[in-house]
């Protein structure tokens, strides 16, 4: 069984979907990988290092994906917008592919991966469990996310993070507080506190306060409750219009005290809400710095140009997309090692099991037989439960 590495094409995407060092782990599971020629280049993978492990490299795309059963990408078409419909004619029935689907995007995309009778599994769709723990790609990309929001606010803030005692006097410690405490959030308070800065938290799911706290950080509560906070996932819910105008005024005060604010308050599927209105932004002080992490799908702060850095009220908002890409040896290898157990998960001797009874086949195969079987992205979109017949075809 092949499985192929096409070289990322989303415009400055500089991760490869798998690193070296797993191809070992692969091989034990008779496993044989190709990758295209300069595939790892970017993030510090060169050729070579495929090939001492194993690999075969190959010039051509359009040969990678001739020759894979099992296509692994990181942006394919789904989540790249941009260049990954080009990939389409390239896959062809029967062959698995892996990868940021989008799949609570567009339809129409999902359905055009559907007609070409891939088999695709999305990444995003992992359920949260420790035992998909060692596959959760999102949580590996929010990590990174974290850290990285919290360099760029290091390195664009006129100001040191740690309290200093110096030969020019005290330094205060920078205050930096953290809306969506969710995997990124929480890295981005580890990080500012390992700076340290003061780092404080605001979540609307309750579960977030002890862990904002085990990591040395402050919760802010707000004396307001979000109804049905989280659901069964733990992904929040949405929450009504007055609910974030209320969020938005309490949050005033501890917004124009802080010399960081970093923005990560997502819900699965939907347009992040307002937090950080352009009022907040003028009542920070001169030099303070937002990174809002949320800026891909319209941004969390009401003055963020999404993928870009603007310069407001004196603040500086930094919306860019896609940061885990600006780490990209460590963004790859973890992605790796969790496409690796899915891998590992998803072929037993030999075979590939589409094994639908388990859980984690089954939440994240997106597209099987020209149909889409995800129940979760079909109840999303509205469309009808697809016919017992169906479900029993996608498991064979
Ligand atoms: N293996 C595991 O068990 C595992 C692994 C990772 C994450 N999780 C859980 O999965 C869930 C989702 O994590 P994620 O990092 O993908 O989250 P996410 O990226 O979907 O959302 C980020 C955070 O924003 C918060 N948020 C949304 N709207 C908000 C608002 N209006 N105000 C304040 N905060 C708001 C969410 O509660 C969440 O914590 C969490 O419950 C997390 O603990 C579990």
């Amino acid at each position: 069984m092949i499985v192929g590495v096409p070289r990322e094409s989303f415009p400055g995407e500089r991760r490869v979907a798998l690193v070296p060092a797993v191809i070992p782990n692969l091989s034990k599971a008779g496993l044989e990988v190709v990758v295209e020629a300069g595939a790892g280049a970017a993030a510090g993978y060169p050729d070579g290092d495929y090939i001492a492990k194993g690999a075969k490299i190959v010039s051509d795309r359009a040969e990678v994906f001739r020759a894979a059963d099992i296509v692994v990408q990181i942006l394919c078409y789904g989540s790249n917008d941009k260049t990954g419909k080009a990939d389409v004619p390239l896959f062809r029935s029967g062959q698995v592919l892996i990868g940021f689907l989008r799949p609570l995007g567009s339809i129409e995309t999902i359905r055009e991966i559907a007609a070409k009778g891939v088999t695709s599994f999305s990444v995003e769709l992992m359920p949260r469990t420790t035992r998909a723990q060692s596959m959760d790609v999102l949580s590996s990309m929010g990590t990174i996310c974290g850290y990285k929001a919290v360099v760029l606010a290091a390195d664009t803030s006129p100001r040191v993070f740690p309290m200093l005692t110096t030969a020019g006097g005290t330094i205060t410690p920078a205050r930096v507080f953290v809306i969506g405490a969710g995997v990124a959030g929480l890295q981005a308070i580890a990080t500012a506190r390992r700076l340290g800065a003061v780092a404080s938290a605001y979540d609307l799911r309750p579960a977030a306060k002890e862990q904002v706290q085990s990591l040395g950080g402050r919760f802010v509560e707000l004396p307001i409750e979000a109804k049905d906070a989280e659901d069964a996932r733990g992904y929040a819910r949405a929450q009504d219009e007055s609910f974030y105008k209320r969020q938005r005024e309490l949050l005033g005060k501890v917004v124009a005290e802080s010399d960081v604010v970093i923005t990560a308050a997502v819900i699965p599927g939907k347009k992040p809400p307002i937090l950080v209105t352009k009022e907040m932004v003028a009542s920070m002080a001169p030099g303070s710095v937002i990174v809002d992490l949320a800026g891909e799908r319209g941004g969390n702060c009401e003055l963020t140009r999404p993928g870009e850095i603007a310069v407001e009220h004196e603040v500086t908002i930094i919306g860019w997309f896609n940061l885990a890409s600006t780490v990209p040896y460590h963004a790859s290898q973890m992605y790796a090692r969790n496409v690796t157990a899915f891998l590992l998960h998803l072929v037993k001797g030999g075979k590939l099991q589409f094994d639908t009874d388990d859980e984690i086949i089954r939440e994240t195969m997106l597209t099987r037989g020209g149909e889409v079987v995800n129940a979760r992205v079909r109840e999303f979109f509205s469309l009808q439960p697809l016919p017992a017949e169906v479900k029993e075809v996608a498991k064979s």
